[in-house]
């Protein structure tokens, strides 16, 4: 793993999406994994500025978000599809057909995850995939636990999850109990891994992803097996990194 600490949050958010723009300017084509959370915001505005000052196109791109949850209506605020919307795609020249969210709003949720993962398989490898760290160490939505799924599946969000995503949200009761996230594995298949983690909540989980043993109790600390893995951590994440 290639660590990386930034004392400065503009230093953070252009190191990241500065990586994505080489690899676009260098492969149109790419395909790019993507998280929402509040990690990667830095790095989309950076992004569509670089967009808007010309230094990079979108056009030919094409991008899987890690995970939806499930039953939010279409167009809720919250839901990761308008996320994404939000923060990005709706700022640069993407084709917002070759953006792919799962569709936590399937009839058959196990379909959609067959199908997602065939996408993932016909389209990918992802190039490069972004990923936020869970203060349980969790990965796309794959919490800590005796065992991990390797491709795209249907999740039970564990309390604290929801707990930490309820700031998003009027109350906790609307925190949807369910998501569809890509597996273990689907993740693992992407080329290069970009790990983004801020603030002093997520200290522990980061120190237990590098530096703990590789236990799914800590889905992140398998990114130790990935042989292109770069993180991105601020001084509060980091301070407990040697
Ligand atoms: C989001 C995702 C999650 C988040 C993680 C950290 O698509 O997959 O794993 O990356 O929960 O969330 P933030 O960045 O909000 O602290």
């Amino acid at each position: 793993m290639n660590i990386m600490k930034f004392e400065n949050d503009n230093d953070f958010a252009r190191t990241g999406s500065g990586l994505i723009v080489s690899l676009l300017q260098s492969n149109p084509k790419a395909v790019l994994g993507l998280a929402t959370g509040s990690s990667p915001l830095g790095v989309y505005a950076e992004l569509i500025e670089m967009y808007r000052k010309k230094l990079v196109s979108f056009a030919k791109a094409t991008t899987f978000n890690l995970d939806e949850y499930v039953g939010l209506p279409d167009g809720h605020s919250q839901s990761y599809r308008s996320f994404m919307n939000q923060h990005l795609f709706d700022h640069i020249n993407i084709d917002i057909s070759n953006t792919y969210v799962p569709n936590g709003n399937a009839e058959n949720l196990q379909q959609e995850c067959v199908s997602y993962e065939k996408l993932l398989e016909d389209l990918g490898p992802v190039d490069l995939q972004l990923l936020g760290l869970g203060s349980n160490g969790h990965i796309g939505f794959n919490e800590p636990d005796i065992s991990l799924t390797s491709k795209t599946h249907v999740v039970d969000l564990l309390e604290e999850t929801r707990q930490a995503n309820a700031r998003f949200f009027n109350s906790i009761d609307e925190v949807p109990k369910q998501a569809i996230t890509m597996g273990i594995g689907s993740i693992m298949k992407a080329k290069q891994i970009v790990l983004l983690v801020r603030g002093e909540e997520k200290a522990e989980a980061m120190y237990r992803t590098v530096e703990g043993p590789i236990t799914t109790e800590c889905p992140a600390s398998l990114l130790q097996s990935h042989p292109n893995v770069v993180v991105l951590v601020d001084k509060g994440a980091g301070k407990w990194l040697k």
